[in-house]
């Protein structure tokens, strides 16, 4: 049973070092999470294996990455400035404000007055002083998402790479939000990062396209552990789409606190290459929009053949990695009785995103031959294995498997005194190592020489492979 209440995963996060508040330290930053020793692993592992699965692993994809501040241009034309807002409501009484789809019954969620203010838009956008002026002129955006990053570097990576459609531009990095509610730990937050792709198509092929990114995110997120069961596919009603969207569908998750978006896959059709082509801004001075337009690139790609230019239709499936992350610790937690009556947190972590690999254990401390012969294993295994793999020396083994238990870490590797030659009484077992397995908590006699293979026949053999796209 996967974990039922957020309170869990905090907790665990916490105790062993996945994820911390903020400025704890001074009372807390809201809306803003520090990742520990092993969240920086997990959260690593996931945009890792995204990039090796949506760029190296396919013939049409090109990584980027760009600049977090914006120039001020790039979202007036995006739409950002004008519309990247939610409704706000204020309680009169107690001056609380919240986001209005985040309102209970009329009532404010902090005092309960019904003296509440109708709703009015905010805008999400953070703003920044460019340089020592403070004379408003040198303003600059903390990006809302990673694609516009994407979009203006278009023709650069069209120049540079010269793609041919249908290709892709992916990009992972931190966005910004200022949310006017951040809640439900990582879930929503003012800081997160973001893995996106800007799919260009030939427009006449959008929605084929768009069908298959569905399927290829849904198969990936289900690569990452997540069960069928609790990721949900559901498309946004045309109220909902966003100011860019012809049509958006969303990888929906059963988080502990409710079904929510983790993943948005979206037909941005010509919306913004077209919003920040000359063209169309050229368009937009005649239709008397008083503004000093500057962009004076084409964002076209032209057709080898014909030599005629086409402005791309763009499918972009877009997640939160912090959503991700929160979605595979929520999948990965389990609580379990144990034969003598005990019970045992466990992370049950696919082996790829599991912080630490292999946990190599001596069985006692303070004695050099056996804490010798588990670090020259611990060194043989990282050289062959090229994994994070710890060495534990504290002696205490039923500690240790507690807590590489409750971190996810897929084995232990214990050596004991019949390890070594001069003290076992068993000549079988000389040069063999114990595997325990952290979900069918088996123990199992392995020899050094082939621990390595072992290992990585069981537990490190992920594959991922791109779906061919067909047009039938
Ligand atoms: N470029 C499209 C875009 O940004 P979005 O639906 O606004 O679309 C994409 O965001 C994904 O980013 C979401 O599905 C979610 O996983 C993540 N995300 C958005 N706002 C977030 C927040 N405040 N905290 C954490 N993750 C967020």
């Amino acid at each position: 049973m996967p974990a039922n209440s957020m309170e869990q995963l905090v907790a665990l996060c916490k105790r062993r070092g996945f994820i911390y508040a903020s400025s704890s330290l001074y009372g807390g930053l809201q809306g803003f999470y520090d990742y520990g020793p092993m969240g920086v692993e997990l959260k690593k592992n996931l945009q890792n294996t995204w990039w090796q699965d949506m760029v190296y692993a396919r013939d049409d994809m090109h990584g980027i990455d760009s600049s977090i501040l914006n120039h001020p241009k790039t979202l007036h034309y995006s739409g950002h400035v004008d519309t990247f807002c939610d409704m706000m409501v204020d309680c009169r009484s107690c001056k609380a404000r919240w986001r209005a789809d985040h309102e209970e019954k009329g009532c404010c969620p902090v005092c309960g007055s019904k003296d509440i203010t109708e709703p009015r838009p905010f805008n999400l956008m953070f703003q920044t002083q460019l340089g020592p002026l403070q004379d408003g002129k040198h303003i600059a955006y903390l990006r809302p998402e990673t694609a516009q990053g994407i979009f203006t570097n278009f023709k650069n990576v069209v120049d540079s790479q010269s793609p041919k459609l249908p290709f892709g531009i992916a990009q992972s990095g931190k966005a910004f939000r200022n949310e006017i509610t951040p809640r439900n730990f990582i879930f929503r937050v003012r800081e997160f990062e973001q893995m996106e792709i800007e799919y260009f198509v030939p427009p006449e092929l959008d929605t084929k396209w768009h069908d298959y990114w569905i399927e290829e995110r849904i198969r990936w997120w289900h690569a990452q552990g997540l069960s069928p069961e609790r990721l949900l596919v559901e498309r946004q009603n045309a109220d909902d789409l966003s100011h860019y969207a012809k049509a958006t569908t969303d990888l929906i998750y059963a988080f502990p606190h409710g079904n929510e978006e983790l993943e948005g896959i979206a037909n941005r059709t010509d919306y913004d290459l077209g919003s920040h082509s000359k063209d169309q801004q050229e368009l937009s001075i005649q239709a008397n929009v008083q503004e000093n337009h500057d962009s004076t690139q084409r964002m076209a790609i032209q057709d080898p053949q014909s030599k005629s230019w086409q402005v791309p239709y763009v499918i972009e499936p877009s997640c939160g990695v912090d959503r991700g992350v929160l979605a595979i610790l929520t999948e990965a937690y389990h609580e379990e009785p144990l034969a003598d009556g005990k019970s045992r947190v466990v992370l049950q972590l696919p082996p790829h995103l599991a912080p630490v690999k292999v946990a190599i254990i001596p069985l006692a401390k303070n004695k050099p031959d056996l804490v010798n012969l588990a670090r020259s294993i611990r060194q043989k295994l990282q050289k062959a294995l090229r994994l994070h793999i710890v060495l534990e020396n504290s002696g205490n083994i039923g500690k240790n498997y507690r807590r590489h238990d409750e971190i996810g870490t897929p084995c232990c590797v214990t050596v004991d005194f019949d390890s070594l030659q001069e003290t076992t009484t068993d000549v079988d077992l000389v040069n063999t190592v114990t595997v325990r397995d952290r979900d069918s908590l088996s123990q199992t006699r392995i020899s050094i020489d082939t621990l390595a293979s072992y290992l990585q026949s069981t537990y490190f053999d992920y594959d991922f492979t791109p779906a061919s796209f067909s047009i039938l």
